[in-house]
């Protein structure tokens, strides 16, 4: 096993099947997979679970990517996608986030999936859309780690090509509190009210308040669409006034395909493999394999 450079040394392991029991390991699994993420913050010791050897990262970033057992092919492009970014200027961790997996199969092959990635966050909810997991992401968290707390804390889903290192470019002029930064949605006058689900970052102040919040409970409001309620909750709190639209930056692929832009920050929508083919060609991941008389490829 190498014992290597994760910026992933601190991962959350459910054990899966029926039992479901929480783990929490000090990893020393591979997570090569993640290895581009993690370049630079390559740190020898640990620090209650995270690189202290990081003098050149301001500030630490997780990204909780929802998606669900069956998805196996996307979220395996959706890694790749991660894996081959440049290194960002932050600490960036990616997680895959999935609910209570109660199938027995899902919940093998998701166990061999954690063994081989460790990437992989597995919430006491139950999967159904607009159920309420985006509050039990949010809300969880902070507590999962509390040891070693992010500056930021981002919810995007599986069909988003999230390029970090743009991010990351905005987030280090931002303040570290009260920020809700994502694609604005304007409505009822006001200019974003909340963010649109394709990708949004909250400061760790803001989940932290969200975990505490039990106005959010007395209200109902962890179901229905999640997006928008996230940014209820907020308004009503009075939390994450530090707000920032990156609208152009982040956008709907059209369905010709031809709205890139070499500015982007997240391109949402991709929900074939075709869509996910034209996005690595547009930014070039493709372009990154070496010649070789091992493969030919049109
Ligand atoms: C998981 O959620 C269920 C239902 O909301 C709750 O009864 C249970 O106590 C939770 N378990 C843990 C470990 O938090
Ligand atoms: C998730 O699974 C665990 C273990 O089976 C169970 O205790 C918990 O209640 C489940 N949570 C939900 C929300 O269904
Ligand atoms: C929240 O939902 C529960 C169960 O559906 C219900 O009993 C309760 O009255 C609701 N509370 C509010 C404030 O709507
Ligand atoms: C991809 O590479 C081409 C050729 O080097 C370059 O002109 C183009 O700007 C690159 N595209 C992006 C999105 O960086």
């Amino acid at each position: 096993m190498k014992t290597s450079s994760l910026c992933t040394p601190y991962l959350l392991l459910v054990a899966l099947g029926l039992l479901a029991v929480l783990l929490v390991v000090p990893s020393r699994l591979h997570v090569d997979d993640l290895g581009v993420l993690c370049r630079g913050a390559d740190a020898k010791s640990n620090n209650g679970g995270h690189a202290v050897d990081e003098e050149a990262k301001e500030f630490s970033l997780l990204v909780g990517v929802l998606t669900m057992p069956k998805r196996r092919e996307r979220r395996d492009i959706v890694r790749m996608a991660y894996a081959l970014q440049p290194p960002p200027p932050a600490r960036v961790d990616v997680r895959f986030v999935f609910c209570n997996v109660t199938d027995p199969v899902d919940a093998a092959l998701l166990a061999v999936e954690i063994q081989r990635h460790g990437d992989v966050l597995v919430l006491n909810c139950t999967e159904n859309m607009n159920d309420g997991k985006t509050y039990a992401y949010l809300s969880s968290v902070p507590r999962i780690f509390a040891s070693s707390p992010y500056d930021y804390v981002m919810k995007t889903d599986d069909d988003t090509y999230l390029r970090v290192a743009p991010l990351a470019e905005e987030l280090r002029t931002k303040p570290r509190q009260d920020v809700y930064l994502g694609y604005g949605y304007p409505m009822g006058g006001q200019p974003m009210p909340f963010m649109h689900g394709m990708g949004y970052v909250v400061s760790w102040d803001v989940a932290t308040w969200v975990a505490t919040a039990g106005e959010i409970l007395d209200r109902n409001d962890t179901m229905g669409p999640e997006d928008l309620m996230v940014g209820k909750w907020l308004n009503l709190g009075g939390k994450g006034r530090n707000r920032y639209d990156l609208k152009p930056r982040m956008y709907d692929l059209n369905w010709d395909m031809d709205n890139f832009r070499p500015d982007t920050v997240a391109v949402h929508t991709l929900k074939t493999n075709r869509r996910w083919a034209a996005t690595f060609r547009y930014f070039n991941v493709t372009a990154g394999i070496q010649p070789s008389n091992l493969y030919h490829l049109p």
